[in-house]
């Protein structure tokens, strides 16, 4: 079975910041997990480089909208490397391939009778590239997400039959209740569809930077037709010599945060339909990442540098502590001071003292070899299906839910650990078996929960799995004893608490 996820591509108008590093490492951590199965991975980001947001921003710098495109979408690009991401493709919207495949579908989208010239007259907001209904605007005519006052538009267009998908879109909701996820955004979308669709611009007339409309070329497409397509048209480019269209598509997730929920969830699905092209599999909507109670954004000028964290404790550190502190699916308030507090109680605590503990006594006590096959029923018992549980978790995009499972087991370790006291028992050398069976399920143990925490942990869980001899990295490994460790090398510490920067 193949599995395609996406992140949203991302605007040039600024520099790469948390809230993207969010949806990359959530994109990451399912695409990771997908390989452990041994399914067919594809992971799609990239960057939006058309439209008013970016138009503008390089008009205020004074440069052409190509030259900033060019200069942020290679700080995107170099983001999922930083972040332990594993994208297969990155797709630029400026891509040559890309805007011909836009052309293509969205006329026959105009060829299938959905499209219609007319006049636009409404509130629009530049930095959301957006339309605003009167009943979505703020006091003194102000955008509910960037607080700016809003403009004023009246434009000749071409338009998107979007009214037309009313009863199509509620069939679908109907049928799939999946579709969107969590539940209160689907019911958020449903309830949007319910209130009745309108149609809406697909050209601009008054803007150059973007797409040429092939039927008329003083039009170019309005930029979130053009963006969405991109989920799309990369298969058909990203691999040379291949189109992987047929092989990927529909896409399995789209994941996306809360505030473009209405593009993915009701224009998107319309335009597929409107094209004659199969719908993706799932929208999965993450909620914001909150700093001082606002959501975290350049523009709102309180970022908290992902570059930062990650220049002092790496980017294993930083993947954990979004996905572990904000649950996933929902908003969540991050800091320094409760990324610190993550990392030296669980990862540095509970962790890393768990693998330097296990290591330590099996080199103490036994030279580094595992002598020990048999695991301790009790603790067995407490492992009975986890990766069963991890994997239904992760197909419903639950990536919080499915870390914790995981982390009661690593807490689990360090109960036995105090439980059995091995180095009590070494001290009675007719208990020498005992010592091997809790060394033995210890190593074990160790080794299953750190092939479930590589697609969170990727860099440290490769460190750990290589000191234990046991580099597989399969989820039918995952389980107690379907594996095994034989022999342990030493380790240093996986998460030091002195960083190297204040070491230093
Ligand atoms: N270009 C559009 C997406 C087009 S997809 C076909 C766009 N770009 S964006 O750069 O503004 O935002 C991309 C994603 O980052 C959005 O899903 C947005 O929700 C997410 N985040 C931006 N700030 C965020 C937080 N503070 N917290 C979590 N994610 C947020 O929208």
């Amino acid at each position: 079975m193949p599995f395609y996820v996406t992140t949203p591509i991302y605007y040039v108008n600024a520099a790469p910041h948390l809230g993207h590093a969010y949806t990359t490492i959530a994109a990451d951590v399912m695409a990771r997990h997908h390989r452990q199965r041994g399914e067919e991975v594809f992971f799609l980001t990239g960057t939006d480089e058309h439209g008013e947001p970016v138009a503008d921003a390089a008009h205020a710098l004074g440069i052409e909208p190509q030259e900033l495109a060019d200069r942020n979408a290679a700080r995107f690009r170099a983001l999922p490397p930083q972040l332990g991401a594993t994208n297969d493709f990155f797709i630029r919207t400026t891509d040559p391939q890309h805007e011909a495949c836009v052309q293509e579908v969205l006329s026959r989208v105009r060829d299938n009778g959905y499209v219609y010239e007319g006049t636009y007259e409404g509130w629009y907001c530049p930095r959301c590239a957006d339309f605003k209904a009167d009943s979505e605007i703020d006091e003194g005519n102000r955008c509910p997400i960037h607080h700016i006052v809003l403009t004023r538009e009246r434009e000749d267009n071409y338009f998107f039959r979007l009214s037309a998908f009313q009863q199509p879109l509620e069939r679908l909701y109907a049928e799939r209740e999946d579709f969107v996820a969590p539940r209160g955004r689907y019911n958020e979308a449903l309830s949007f569809i319910r209130s009745g669709l309108r149609d809406v611009p697909l050209t601009r007339h008054k803007l150059t930077w973007g797409v040429p409309v092939p039927w008329d070329h003083e039009h170019v497409f309005y930029v979130w037709f053009d963006a969405l397509l991109n989920y799309y048209s990369a298969l058909s480019y990203a691999r040379p010599g291949e189109d992987l269209t047929d092989l990927m598509w529909p896409a399995s997730y789209h994941l996306i945060g809360k505030d473009i929920l209405r593009f993915h969830a009701v224009y998107w699905p319309a335009l597929l339909m409107a094209a004659g092209i199969e719908l993706p599999e799932h929208v999965f909507v993450h909620g914001f990442l909150l700093m001082e109670g606002e959501k975290m954004s350049k523009s709102l000028g309180n970022v908290l540098d992902p570059f930062e964290v990650i220049d002092r404790y790496g980017s294993d550190a930083l993947r954990f502590y979004l996905l572990r502190d904000v649950p996933f699916g929902q908003d969540g308030s991050v800091s320094t001071a409760s990324f610190e507090l993550r990392y030296e109680s669980e990862l540095a605590n509970e962790l890393g003292n768990l693998a330097s503990r296990t290591i330590g006594m099996l080199n103490r006590y036994r030279g580094g070899e595992v002598l020990g096959a048999e695991i301790d029923p009790s603790l067995a018992e407490d492992f009975y299906l986890l990766p069963e549980q991890v994997a239904a978790h992760i197909d419903r995009a639950e990536l919080t839910a499915a870390l914790e499972q995981v982390w009661l087991r690593v807490r689990r370790l360090n109960r036995y650990v105090e439980e059995q006291a091995p180095w009590r028992i070494a001290k009675e050398p007719e208990r020498a078996q005992e010592l091997d069976r809790v060394l033995g399920t210890l190593a074990e143990g160790l080794r299953t929960v750190t092939v479930l925490l590589w697609p969170y942990l990727p860099a440290s869980a490769e460190r750990l799995l290589d000191a234990l001899g046991a580099p597989d990295l399969s989820l039918a490994g995952a389980g107690l004893q379907t594996g095994r460790v034989r022999r342990v090398s030493a380790i240093e510490s996986l998460f030091p608490k002195d960083s190297p920067a204040d070491g230093s």
